[in-house]
């Protein structure tokens, strides 16, 4: 096998921004920008303002040939407009001049988000002033480092200031409109598009963008980036990335906004604002365009989904949560989007020169006394690298990646909690340590390339193998406990030492005592839940093909709850898999206190720190009920039950809301979880509107029930009323006419439950999954009411 190389004059670097990293935000003139007034935090960051050449001798010392820093607008023109401030511009002189002196080449960035907030007052991004603005200050910052700056990038990631500034209001200046995200993305490229002329006129070497791109696929993709799309599902992705990716795409490099959305635009607030020309004002002709990739997104056609007000327009469209490894952001890790998204950008714009201006990751971090030993770190931008390198091979001009980011920093809305640091920063005395990431990728700058194989980390397990002894007992020398006798510990010293073990967060947090056992609790055993039952066979098979023993045990009495709780106090389980919670109990509360790991299939009742993994319970019934709408049925009643189930009141909640927009009434009738009491139900329902024309039942044994009582009480089905039910259980499907339902992915839900709880017992940083559910059409609702 070749070691993995990258192409000759590849450059390496990091990628920072300076509110993130610079503090000082009163010295020397510097104006407040608007993250000073929204940010919670204080914003001494990590000092970098006074502390420039220690931390240019730290890049240094690790090897990196290239720095994007970005200037602070508010350092230069305090008010926003005006004459610069020589000493806001005197920072960065100098600062460029150690950079090259150190042999590191600056990349600057004119706009990282720290919009003066003088301009804000006057409007900010929704007012086109804003643009011209910006053009006058790229011009005097050039007029001071032109000679000495080879690449200007102009704005970073203007979806992110645009729809999360204006629209979703999660970032500064912390505005909610539509029509102003909008607005502001346009005037956001109108800004890139006249500083680029500006920096032309002024002789600038090459001028560029950093775009944050992420590919937008389906769930089943993420595992399959091949696999072919149901129409409804191509179109939401579409328009997703028409959203995200070609909204800036587009105008900055074909001068033309994405046709399809054109009309979402003038849905909220109108095309006013773009004015003849701009298109070509901001389609000039771009040196680099640079890339940041973290993630893709993840989404998925659901009729009823409201839009995301980071997305206006997106209504009917899932954001989906997805089981897969995460960063402790809770990002999908996703390597493979990276590579598909060098390959469309080279496919679709064969003459463009790319970059990866940002790519890193968000970890728990643990500081031991030698280093910081972050390999999930390194494992991330080691994956991407391979990622980036296969585009390359295919022919994707990629001239350099910068890693985000050179220190733990301010976080924006995020503080201090997020970890991207190549270099750990303690807050308190501002000392720097460099992580292992940081000496690792040192290595990698310096071969210009990865090794051969991907570095194995050595494992507990490998440790184990080595020294002769079981995975417990190195998990004690580890963890110093006294009961292990002094040959044994030696001999596991030396297997540690000899294999170069590092014991990570996961190691540190073991528990010594390993059972191998993982107590399957089952709450509430209901006839007839062939879901529950399904499920519990998937976990068991899964979780015993990981090499675990699974204890059942059942939770239907006070007594019950005592012994499993004791039985984790006891630590006779390494896990615990609790399923399904569905009463406002308080055993999960109780088990998560014994600091076992937990996990929940559905969401609590009340709620908790507990991770679990549900079904999109309210969409799938808000679908299920849009799908009645649309075939002219008006008279829709909904069985329910039981109402004690979270899943239940979910799917309640969401055939609420769909009537709710079609500005009709719900009409209701309870029961269990029986057949019986299905077709009880929709005798009530009969008799509560003798001119009912639907029925959608909160579950397909009430839906079978339901549709016996409608056959004695004379009523066809689907012509005089149409039935639907939900969870697409096998008996749907048999049933005459076949049942409409609403399918839950059952072995999916097992599937996510057993990998939650495993990367639990490793020690990993875990977030809730909420899974897409599917409306099945079939022939009890097709007739459309003439
Ligand atoms: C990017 C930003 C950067 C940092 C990383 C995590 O979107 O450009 O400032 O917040 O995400």
């Amino acid at each position: 096998m070749k070691v993995p190389r990258f192409p000759d004059g590849f450059v390496w670097g990091v990628s920072t921004s300076a509110f993130q990293i610079e503090g000082a935000t009163s010295a020397d003139g510097r104006g407040p920008s608007i993250w000073d007034v929204f940010s919670a935090d204080r914003a001494e960051a990590c000092d970098h303002y006074h502390r420039r050449s220690e931390d240019v001798r730290l890049m240094r010392e690790l090897g990196m040939a290239a720095y994007r820093f970005s200037v602070s607008w508010p350092r230069v023109f305090p008010d926003g407009s005006g004459k610069p401030n020589p000493a806001g511009l005197d920072f960065y002189e100098r600062l460029v001049d150690e950079l090259l002196a150190a042999g590191i080449a600056p990349y600057a960035t004119l706009y990282h988000w720290d919009l003066p907030q003088a301009l804000e007052e006057r409007g900010g991004w929704p007012s086109r002033d804003t643009a011209r603005r910006f053009a006058d200050y790229a011009a005097a910052v050039h007029d001071r480092l032109g000679e000495r700056v080879g690449t200007w990038f102009t704005i970073n990631e203007p979806w992110v200031a645009a729809f999360l500034g204006y629209g979703s209001g999660v970032h500064a200046p912390g505005r909610k409109s539509a029509a102003e995200a909008f607005r502001s993305a346009h005037h956001m490229l109108l800004a890139h598009g006249l500083a680029t002329q500006a920096l032309r006129a002024a002789g600038a070497a090459k001028v560029g963008a950093v775009l944050n791109l992420s590919p937008v696929m389906t769930p089943a993709q993420v595992g399959d980036f091949g696999r072919e799309l149901s129409q409804e599902d191509a179109e939401a992705v579409g328009r997703i990335d028409a959203l995200a990716n070609r909204q800036f795409l587009e105008p900055m490099l074909r001068g033309a906004y994405p046709a399809e959305l054109l009309p979402v635009i003038e849905r909220h607030g109108g095309l006013g604002h773009v004015r003849d020309g701009d298109l070509d004002t901001i389609a000039q002709p771009l040196d680099l365009l640079g890339v940041n990739y973290y993630t893709p997104l993840v989404v998925q056609a659901q009729p009823s989904e409201a839009a995301d007000p980071a997305f206006p327009g997106s209504d009917g469209v899932l954001f989906c949560t997805i089981p897969t490894a995460v960063t402790a952001m809770g990002w999908p890790i996703v390597p493979g989007g990276l590579t598909l998204v060098l390959r469309r950008l080279s496919e679709e714009y064969p003459d463009l020169d790319l970059m990866v201006t940002e790519n890193g990751a968000d970890f728990v971090d643990v500081v031991t006394g030698d280093g910081i030993h972050d390999v999930e770190r390194i494992s991330f931008i080691e994956d991407h690298l391979r990622a980036l390198l296969s585009a390359v091979r295919e022919g994707a001009r990629v001239r350099g990646y910068l890693v985000w980011t050179l220190l733990d920093n301010l976080e924006w809305s995020d503080g201090y909690q997020r970890k991207f640091g190549l270099v750990h920063v303690d807050f308190a005395t501002q000392r720097r340590r460099p992580k292992d990431s940081a000496l690792w990728y040192r290595d990698v700058i310096r071969r210009n390339g990865l090794t051969e194989t991907p570095p194995r980390r050595p494992t507990l397990e490998t440790v184990a193998a080595r020294a002769g002894v079981s995975r417990a007992t190195v998990s004690r020398v580890v963890n110093g406990e006294a009961s292990v006798s002094a040959d044994v510990r030696t001999s596991v010293l030396r297997a540690v030492k000899e294999l170069g073990y590092v014991p990570n967060a996961a190691a540190r947090s073991l528990v010594t005592r390993r059972t191998d056992t993982i107590a399957l609790v089952l709450s509430v055993p209901r006839q007839g839940d062939a879901l529950t039952a399904a499920v519990v066979q998937y976990v068991t098979s899964m979780l015993e093909g990981a090499g675990k023993q699974i204890t059942l045990m059942l939770a239907d009495t006070a007594e019950s709850h005592r012994r499993i709780v004791q039985h984790a106090e006891a630590r006779l389980a390494d896990g615990v898999v609790l399923l399904p919670p569905d009463r406002a109990d308080t055993l999960a509360e109780r088990l998560s206190r014994t600091g076992v790991p937990l996990v929940l299939l559905g969401k609590p009742a009340v709620a908790s720190m507990v991770p679990y993994v549900d079904v999109d319970n309210a969409g799938g019934a808000a679908a299920a009920t849009e799908h009645l709408l649309a075939r002219g049925r008006r008279r829709i009643g909904m069985i329910c039950g039981p109402m004690d189930l979270v899943a239940v009141q979910d799917r309640l909640a969401g055939h609420r809301a769909a009537l709710h927009r079609a500005g009709l009434r719900p009409l209701l009738a309870l029961a269990d979880v029986t057949r019986a009491s299905g077709a009880a139900a929709a005798r009530q329902l009969l008799a509560d509107d003798p001119s009912l024309d639907a029925v959608f039942a909160a579950g397909d044994q009430l839906a079978i029930g339901a549709l016996h009582a409608l056959h004695e009480a004379g009523r066809r089905v689907p012509e005089d009323v149409a039935v639907a039910g939900f969870d697409d259980i096998d008996a749907a499907s048999a049933t005459t006419p076949g049942l409409t339902t609403v399918r839950v992915p059952v072995a999916d839900q097992a599937l996510a439950l057993a990998r939650l709880l495993l990367s639990r017992l490793e020690g990993r940083h875990t977030t809730s999954v909420v899974l897409p559910t599917r409306l099945v059409v079939r022939d009890s609702t097709s007739a459309s009411r003439p």
